[in-house]
């Protein structure tokens, strides 16, 4: 199994380029089923889970090319889905168990089939992750769902029809659902508190280039007016604010001088401005966002996640790392997932001092992290150790990469060509 092996200490000096975003590349693809014309999506990163969707697609009958698989390339790849004709609507466990995400092909199935069999999802290990408020969702659209075997199992004869969808709780995947099975339903839906992250408003921006009619893009109230059909379009996949934001932390981590090149600020406010208070220099720059920070000590500050505009979940792990050597201590209260802490104990073993209290994990800083051997336990908590990695004295080893793989593009390229020591042990 591959590791990743660093040697601590660099300060990181130069330019990252920002991938295509992993969760918006996810839904764009997804929004392919509800068209029989090619969708083109542009910056798609080159991603473990990208490619896995990529054959729960193909089993649906999407034909999919890939332009641009040259492996040493750090520009995204270009990428044609055409759904012609659905052939199957049923995602298999075999498929689905890995990836949460892909069990959102429930929505466009069922506006465009009006049938979907849907394996229920797995996923990163960070709380139960429950489906009702997709199943909620649709059914407001008309859907009979019921649960059999671990499948969903639902149907719209006739087809989907509009209906008010009001969430509980804020919630991406079945924001990305909802608004896609609503483009193709019969009539008008209103969404109120949809998610308004970027990826959202990512989807919705290509949903309304295949023709979609969607107002309110961008807020917490979308409404939706059915059309009888999608066309095809080409879109440009947004780019990864979480891939952003992790690097922006290893910068202020080391210490340094980053430009991350293609980094949108607006889609990442609330953590580039918590990294400001750490004393970072965060610079909005034409062509990206630079971070600095000279050889001043880290502020501790406390941080809760929320949905966005908030300070992202999906950013907690890193902040954790980076606030395991402020000159203080910090409390970081996760909101959104109840077991998104499973870093900690792996982060202790450089040395850092963190307790747990329900929601709360108070970090108390240290001078120094020490290398050592980890295992990474989900996409975000396995890059934190990387963070911590590349300030550690000594040499750390982070097993288990796969997770690494599933959502950041050639993390080790990119960290080694700003100058940390930092190499992919195969095998
Ligand atoms: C998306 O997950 C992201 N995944 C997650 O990123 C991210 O952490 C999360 O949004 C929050 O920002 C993708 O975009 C592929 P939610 P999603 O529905 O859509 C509860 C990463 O590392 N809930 O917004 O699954 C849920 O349990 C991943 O890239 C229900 O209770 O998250 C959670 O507590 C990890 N019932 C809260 O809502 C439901 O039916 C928010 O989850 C659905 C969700």
């Amino acid at each position: 199994m591959d590791r990743i092996r660093l040697v601590g200490g660099n300060t990181l000096r130069g330019e990252i380029p920002i991938s295509g975003a992993k969760n918006a590349a996810l839904p764009l693809m997804i929004a392919s089923l509800l068209t029989r014309e090619p969708l083109v999506l542009e910056n798609v990163p080159r991603l473990a889970d990208v490619n896995q969707l990529e054959k729960i697609l193909e089993n649906h009958g999407v034909d999919i090319a890939v332009h641009g698989r040259k492996p040493i390339q750090l520009e995204g790849q270009r990428m044609t889905l055409e759904a012609a004709e659905i052939v199957d609507t049923t995602a298999p466990y075999e498929l689905v168990s890995t990836m949460r995400a892909s069990f959102w092909v429930i929505g466009p199935l069922l506006a465009r089939a009006h049938e979907a069999r849907v394996s229920l999802p797995g996923g990163c290990a960070i709380g139960t992750r429950p489906v009702d408020l997709f199943l909620d969702g649709l059914r407001q659209l008309g859907a009979e769902i019921e649960i059999d075997e671990g499948y969903a199992v639902a149907r719209a004869p006739g087809g989907l029809r509009g209906g008010r969808v009001v969430f509980p709780k804020v919630t991406v995947g079945a924001t990305h659902v909802v608004m896609m099975a609503a483009t193709l339903a019969k009539g008008t839906t209103v969404i109120e508190n949809a998610a308004m992250e970027p990826e959202v408003t990512d989807l919705a921006e290509c949903l309304v280039k295949m023709g979609a009619k969607i107002d309110g893009i961008g807020t917490r109230t979308l409404t939706i007016e059915g059309v009888d059909e999608l066309h095809g379009a080409t879109h440009s996949v947004v780019p990864d604010r979480i891939e952003t934001g992790t690097y922006a932390m290893a910068a202020a981590m080391t210490g340094g001088d980053v430009l991350l090149r293609d980094a949108r600020a607006e889609h990442l406010r609330a953590a580039l401005d918590v990294l400001a208070r750490t004393g970072a220099d965060v610079t909005e720059e034409a062509s990206g966002v630079r971070i600095h920070r000279n050889g001043n000590g880290i502020q501790p500050v406390d941080v809760d996640t929320e949905p966005f505009p908030g300070f992202p979940t999906d950013l907690q792990a890193q902040f954790m790392a980076l606030m395991t050597r402020s000159t203080g201590v910090s409390h970081i209260r996760e909101t959104i997932f109840e077991n998104r802490y499973m870093h900690v104990a792996e982060l202790a073993r450089f040395g850092a001092d963190i307790k747990v209290d329900g929601q709360v994990a108070t970090v108390t800083g240290v001078p120094q992290l020490k290398g050592a051997q980890v295992m990474a336990t989900d996409l975000r908590a396995s890059v934190s150790l990387v963070i911590a990695g590349l300030v550690a004295s000594g040499e750390t080893t982070v097993n288990r990469i796969y997770h690494l793989d599933r959502g950041f593009e050639r993390l080790e390229d990119k960290l080694s060509a700003v100058g940390a020591e930092i190499e992919r042990v195969t095998g």
